[in-house]
């Protein structure tokens, strides 16, 4: 029954986790505010936040706990994908960790901990079972066989659609990141009042750069189209107008557009593969409007669905953590010559 103390810090989250037996002792997560005036993560900036936060995390995820450091079994850190900057202070303390306790280190894929994320409380699905992971950096349909045996059959090929979210928030002059302003707003609107066109992609892949286009296009032309060819008739003064006057309307019905392509990719997969236990992981998971979806096409469709609560589903370190839970008892560990990569295959 490890003590797993695990550091989550790939984009611009520290965040610290304490799990015993695979059960979350202390989830801390401190969220970096400075690159709310720049409109998007600034790597360096991040880097440094994480310097001034991840003492701090870690000390209260212990206290929270009621775990000191000489307790613990192994560190835990994300290696990969993320910010390469980032990742290298988490990765860093951890090791240093390790080194000065004699305890193991064990390296997380990022991506692997949000499907498993799945697992941190009951009721957690059965294996195999399809996740549909999405997040900033990622949109994917994984089968998960086991917690060692992940297969990716289906993902982007340009945007992920937590990007799709935060650019139109942008274009709608919203902060950032938009993602959970545009639900917000979507709560009042009608998802119908617009109808954005729905991305043609074969197989079990996604597109979402078209839809950010017909976004871009639709508020230049104030709502009078979705296409390039009468784009940029408004004024920036109608344009603004525009947005006031229907906010709730066009965040309703791109929210409704990219939910239902999500859950129409799903369905695909869900067929192709025979699997009727669906998840959803990854920061968009916290969507409600993707939620509520996913819940009503499992009633229609007879699977079994599963989201994980709202803080297992942003970025967070709980998810590390049961990750590196399953790497003990498997024995896999990492050398104290392990780097960081900010792009990996599984
Ligand atoms: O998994 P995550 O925290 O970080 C990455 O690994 O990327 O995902 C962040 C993404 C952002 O694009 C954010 O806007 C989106 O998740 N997001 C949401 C919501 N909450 C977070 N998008 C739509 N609705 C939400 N409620
Ligand atoms: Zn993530």
């Amino acid at each position: 029954m490890p003590l797993i103390l695990a550091i989550e810090s790939s984009c611009d989250e520290t965040a610290a986790a304490i799990s015993k037996n695979g059960n979350i002792l202390s989830n801390v997560i401190a969220t970096q505010a400075i690159h709310q005036q720049y409109g998007g993560v600034v790597p360096e900036l991040a880097s440094r936040a994480h310097m001034q936060h991840i003492v701090p995390v870690v000390a209260d995820a212990c206290h929270k706990a009621g775990v000191e450091l000489k307790e613990v079994d192994a560190f835990a850190f994300t290696q990969s994908p993320g910010l390469i900057g980032a990742l290298m202070v988490g990765a860093q303390f951890a090791k240093s960790l390790a080194m000065a306790t004699g305890k193991p280190l064990i390296a997380v894929h990022h991506m692997q901990a949000h499907v498993l994320a799945n697992l941190i409380e009951e009721p957690r699905p059965a294996f195999p079972f399809l996740c549909l992971t999405v997040s900033g950096g990622h949109t994917q349909i994984v089968v998960c066989h086991s917690p060692y045996h992940m297969e990716v059959i289906g993902e982007t090929i340009d945007d992920a659609v937590g990007e799709a979210f935060d650019k139109t928030a942008k274009l709608l002059g919203l902060p950032y990141p938009g993602g959970p302003l545009i639900d917000r707003h979507a709560q009042n609107g009608n998802p119908k009042a617009f109808q954005f066109p729905e991305p043609k992609t074969d197989g079990l892949n996604f597109s979402f750069s078209g839809i950010k286009t017909a976004v871009l296009y639709f508020l230049s032309n104030a709502g009078k189209s979705y296409t390039f060819k009468e784009q940029f008739t408004a004024t920036e003064e109608e344009k603004a107008a525009f947005i006031e006057q229907h906010l709730a309307d066009i965040c309703a019905s791109v929210q409704h557009r990219l939910v239902h392509y999500l859950i129409k990719q799903l369905k695909k997969a869900a067929d192709q593969t025979g699997i009727r236990e669906i998840c959803i992981a990854g920061g968009v998971s916290a969507n409600s409007g993707l939620r509520k979806a996913l819940q009503d096409a499992g009633a229609s469709y007879g699977w079994n669905t599963y989201t994980p609560a709202f803080q297992y589903c942003t970025d967070n370190a709980a998810m590390i953590a049961i990750t590196a839970h399953y790497k003990y008892i498997a024995g896999d560990f990492a050398g104290m010559d392990i780097t960081p990569a900010a792009r990996s295959q599984w």
